[in-house]
C-alpha cells in the first residue's frame, strides 16, 4: 500500500505523514529530504544551484541513502550523515531551485521508487501522486491559508534556533511555492484522484484521523 501526500510548504505534510506512518506502521518517506540532500551537496561544492549543467554534473559523484531505524530516518550522502543540516533556510531555498533541474528529478525518481518497494509507505512531497507513485492506492493533497502556512514554518524555524523575521519567512515561502508550482517538470499539483484536505483550522491529529478513515476504506 502506498499513501501519497502532496502539497506546498507549511501545510503540515511532514507532521501528519510521520504520524500517519507511525499509526499505520508504514515507512515514512520524506522525499523533500532527498532534494534537500542534493541542494546541500551543491552548496558544499560551491556550485550555483541555478546552474543546471553544473548541478547535473555533480550527480554522478553522489551516493544517497535513506536509513530507516525505528521511526527515525537518516540521510547519508557519500557516507556522511547530513540529516541535521537539511532544514536551514539556505538549504530550503537551494532545494527549491535544484528541484526544478530535470536531471535532478530524473536522478531521484529511481531512488524514491526503490524505497517504495520496501513495503507499505507513506510518501510525502510535491509530485508523489502525479509522478513518483501515480498508482498509489490513496492520495492526499493538503492545502492551507498562506498566513497559517507562514506562521507554522516560522514557528519551526524559531524552534530550530533560526532568528528569522516572519515577513522574511512569508516572502521566502511565497517564492518557493511559485517556483514549485510553475516549474516545467513535475510541478506541484494535485493528482486528479487526490483527496483534498484544508488543514488551516485542523490539528495534526484531526488531519490524520480523516486520512485513516480514507485509508481504512481501502484495506
Ligand atoms: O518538502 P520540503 O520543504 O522538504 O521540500 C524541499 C524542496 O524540494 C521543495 O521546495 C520542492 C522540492 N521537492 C520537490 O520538488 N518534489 C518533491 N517530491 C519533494 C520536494
Amino acid at each position: 500500500m502506498i499513501v501519497a501526500i502532496d502539497g506546498p510548504a507549511g501545510v503540515g505534510k511532514s507532521t501528519v505523514a510521520k504520524l500517519l506512518a507511525s499509526r499505520l506502521k508504514y515507512l515514512y518517506l520524506d522525499t523533500g529530504a532527498l532534494y534537500r540532500a542534493v541542494a546541500w551537496a551543491v552548496l558544499h561544492n560551491g556550485l550555483d544551484s541555478s546552474d543546471a549543467s553544473a548541478v547535473a554534473g555533480l550527480l554522478p559523484k553522489l551516493s544517497l541513502q535513506m536509513e530507516f531505524k525505528n521511526e527515525a530516518v537518516a540521510v547519508r550522502l557519500n557516507g556522511k550523515d547530513i540529516t541535521d543540516e537539511l532544514r536551514t533556510p539556505a538549504v530550503s531555498a537551494a532545494a527549491s531551485v535544484v528541484s526544478a533541474v530535470p536531471a535532478v528529478r530524473a536522478w531521484l525518481l529511481p531512488v524514491q521508487r526503490q524505497i517504495g518497494q520496501k513495503g507499505s509507505v507513506v510518501a510525502e512531497g510535491r509530485d508523489i501522486g502525479t509522478k513518483v507513485f501515480p498508482a498509489a492506492e490513496v492520495k492526499f493533497f493538503l492545502e492551507a491559508d498562506a498566513t497559517v502556512r507562514a506562521e507554522r514554518r516560522h514557528r519551526e524555524l524559531v524552534a530550530a534556533g533560526h532568528s528569522h523575521a516572519i515577513e522574511q519567512t512569508t516572502a521566502e515561502m511565497a517564492g518557493r511555492d511559485s517556483r514549485d508550482r510553475s516549474r516545467a517538470v513535475a510541478p506541484l499539483a494535485p493528482a486528479e484522484d487526490a483527496h483534498h484536505i484544508d488543514t488551516s483550522r485542523l490539528s495534526a491529529a484531526e488531519v490524520v484521523d480523516r486520512m485513516i478513515a480514507v485509508v481504512a476504506a481501502k484495506l
